[in-house]
């Protein structure tokens, strides 16, 4: 067998280099299938057969940032605005909670219409009305005040992704004004408040090399989030990356394997992006250690605006409210959707 990933099977702690050597190995299929096989060993042992759901509500797409792979980043003129209220918010639980949801994913743009007031009064109100529900909030940085003011109010999760964990290839994805610097400290303010901690990155973002993909496993492997969300780079219309490659299908896969066996207990969604660029993407990502899926519940008119990336899938599996045809899809790929909270097991 490949000797690289064998090594990696016996003793994931690896350097850089040996992450490098690692990512190399995606075009060897024997390498591939092991790391493939050992990543759904490991799921098996710490969630069997289950499959956990979170349900997506967009709740804003306004955005203060202007990412350039992003397609609501606040220089697009071209996007329709949208925001939900309190309300609309707790009529997508409600629908969300009767389907058998019992995580909610608040995502947003990074909108500051949204002050901490407000947004810890929409998390009261969830976390009045569905106390046996997780709150997961994915709204950006904010201050450590701001985090633990969310805390307070009743949100258990956080996702933030970390894009890239490559200083020089941060500068590339994003205008001068973000810093990865920032980014982290958020990351990690985040865990010191005791959310369950989510971080990740796009596979295949212009700029990006094995180089940063291993910097990228040398990150995780630091920080021990409790999720990582990974999914291809997807181009849009409206970005300066328009006319640039998406990430690759196959590589992705290959890093969902090397992830679960780095982080054996760690929450991996097959996400949306990998289900938009493959009809078979989520199927393949949950055949090579993801172990969630995170369909859309927000309000059927707002989604198509809520376009990170063209033809973002928002109908079919990825719809909440086809959740029967989700379940079966999960089933023949031998796993079984459940309805529970689906805390990271520690
Ligand atoms: N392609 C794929 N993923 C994207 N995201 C944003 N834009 C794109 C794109 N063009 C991802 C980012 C962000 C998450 C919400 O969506 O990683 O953190």
């Amino acid at each position: 067998m490949n000797q690289t990933a064998e090594k990696f099977i016996r003793n994931p702690d690896m350097a850089k280099e040996e992450y490098i050597e690692l990512i190399k190995c995606a075009d060897d299929p024997e390498a591939v299938q092991a790391l493939r096989e050992e990543a759904v060993r490991v799921r098996k042992r710490y969630y069997g057969d289950k499959v956990y759901t979170r349900g997506l509500i967009e709740f804003t797409n306004y955005c203060r940032n202007n990412c350039y792979y992003c397609g609501i980043g606040r220089r697009n003129l071209h996007v329709r605005r949208y925001r939900l209220t309190k309300e609309e918010i707790l009529e997508c639980c409600r629908k969300g909670y009767e389907l058998g949801f019992r995580t909610f994913v608040l995502q947003g743009g990074e909108d500051l219409w949204y002050t901490d007031k407000r947004m810890a009064e929409i998390i009261r109100a969830v976390r009045e009305r569905y106390p046996d529900c997780a709150i997961t909030l994915s709204l950006g940085e904010r201050s450590y005040e701001s985090y633990r003011l969310f805390k307070e109010a009743g949100a258990d999760r956080y996702l933030l992704r970390h894009e890239t964990a490559n200083e020089e290839h941060y500068r590339k994805l994003h205008p001068p004004d973000m810093n990865l610097v920032v980014r982290k400290l958020c990351l990690s303010d985040l865990k010191l408040l005791g959310y369950q901690v989510g971080a990740g990155f796009m596979v295949g973002s212009p700029g990006q090399t094995v180089d940063c993909l291993a910097e990228d496993l040398v990150y995780l492997k630091e920080l021990q989030p409790h999720m990582v969300g990974i999914g291809p780079f997807i181009p849009h219309h409206d970005t300066i990356f328009a006319e640039e490659k998406a990430g690759s299908v196959e590589l992705t896969l290959f890093l969902l394997s090397i992830i679960r066996i780095l982080l054996p207990k760690v929450l991996l969604p097959a996400t949306t992006a990998l289900g938009t660029l493959a009809p078979d993407g989520r199927e393949k990502g949950l055949r090579a250690g993801a172990n969630v899926v995170m369909p859309n519940l927000s309000p059927l008119e707002n989604r198509k605006q809520y376009e990170l990336y063209d033809h973002k899938n928002c109908t079919g599996e990825e719809a909440a409210e086809c959740i029967g045809s989700l379940r079966r899809q999960v089933e023949a790929s031998g796993y079984r959707l459940v309805s529970e909270r689906g805390d990271a097991e520690v």
